[in-house]
């Protein structure tokens, strides 16, 4: 016996990839469905080796569900994730809406599965910022050996972490630069982002940090240690798919980077690749479709006591959404929804 699941939001990157994963890892589903807003009804989708037609969000009857995997962006999720948690069903959030809400867990599988029992308060989980997942995957096995006091990050995100609109203005743009009469002026995104990089994501901040950068240490807090102190810098860059990050770690023990090495080696959901040699490291091209994070360029910070620097890469449509969502819905499956 299987599960009820509803994918909304089926027609964008993150769903898309949530359907892909369901089939991959034979997710136990007994009936599906693929919801989008009303101008995608009709739209088809592939689930495994079937097609999917996309249903209407707005009139969809969520009662008798068992679980909801959401990806369609705040504004919806407001409006339709309290309605599908009314009627039952086990929602399981992209959106950054219920993040930081006490009521509501905040998961990522490797590093705090045992939280999932906080569903019950609201009946809907939330899925971290792509940025974060692949760094607290990184991170727990490490702080779990050595406490970390402190984490520097700069970020280098594709732009399928702002959706099939982030994905086209790459493409368009960087056609256009050779085609006269063809450029593409900046719409998602504030500047070129073909051939650039750009130091902003999401909205600014009071204190002069962006959104997003603010997300990733409210979020780290929430998921690994509410002692962590993390700072973060936040860069969309030309990549289409898979975010990597360079991130500087202090911690309150000596952690020798051999050992480090072996920690992750070890750790769940993490793949090391850190040869000191040309090509010897993994880039956002090598990740695509994969569900590790992969950590290369693993080495002693030698101006601090007790610090490492590393070198983080993974799928953002999959570990920092689709697949930690997916994840997600197989612990409620094994731990909470017992089927059978
Ligand atoms: N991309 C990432 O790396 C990433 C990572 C973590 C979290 N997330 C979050 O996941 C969510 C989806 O992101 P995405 O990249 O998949 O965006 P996307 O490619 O733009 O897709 C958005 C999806 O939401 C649907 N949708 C939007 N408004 C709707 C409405 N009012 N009613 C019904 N359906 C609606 C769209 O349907 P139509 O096609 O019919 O418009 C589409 O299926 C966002 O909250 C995002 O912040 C994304």
């Amino acid at each position: 016996m299987g599960y009820r699941v509803v994918v909304a939001g089926a027609t964008g990157n993150v769903g898309r990839e949530m359907l892909n994963i369901l089939a991959e890892r034979e997710f136990p589903v007994d009936e599906i469905a693929a919801l989008a807003s009303r101008k995608s009804l009709g739209t088809e989708v592939s689930f495994g080796d079937k097609t999917l037609t996309t249903k209407d969000l707005d009139t969809f009857d969520f009662t008798g569900w068992d679980i909801a995997l959401f990806a369609v962006g705040s504004d919806a999720t407001k409006i339709y994730a309290p309605k599908a948690a009314a009627a039952g069903c086990v929602v399981i959030d992209n959106s950054s809406l219920y993040r930081y809400d006490p009521q509501v867990p905040l998961i990522v599988p490797e590093v705090n599965a045992d939280a999932i029992e906080g569903y019950k308060a609201k009946n809907i989980i939330a899925n971290p910022n792509c940025s974060t997942a692949q760094m607290v995957v990184a991170l727990k096995p490490l702080h779990d050996r050595a406490r970390i006091k402190r984490v520097v990050v700069s970020t280098y995100q594709s732009v399928s972490g702002a959706g099939k609109a982030g994905i086209d203005e790459l493409w368009d743009q960087t056609k256009g630069i050779y085609v006269p009469g063809q450029e593409v002026a900046p719409s998602k995104f504030t500047k070129q982002i073909a051939f650039n990089v750009i130091p902003h994501i999401d909205v600014f901040m009071e204190d002069g940090s962006t959104k997003e950068e603010w997300k990733m240490v409210a979020e780290t807090k929430k998921i690994l240690d509410t002692k962590v102190k993390v700072t973060a810098t936040c860069v969309r860059v030309p990549v289409f798919v898979g975010h990597s990050e360079s991130i500087n770690i202090e911690f309150e023990d000596f952690l020798d980077e051999e050992e480090a090495r072996d920690i992750l080696r070890e750790a769940p959901g993490v793949l090391v690749v850190d040869k000191r040699e040309p090509g010897g490291y993994i880039t956002p091209v090598e990740c695509v479709g994969d569900y590790a994070t992969y950590i290369s360029r693993i080495r002693q910070d030698s101006t601090i006591d007790n610090g490492l620097n590393l070198w983080c890469v993974s799928d953002n449509l999959r570990k920092g959404a689709a697949l930690n969502a997916v994840q997600i819905a197989e612990v409620l499956g094994n731990r909470c929804l017992k089927k059978g």
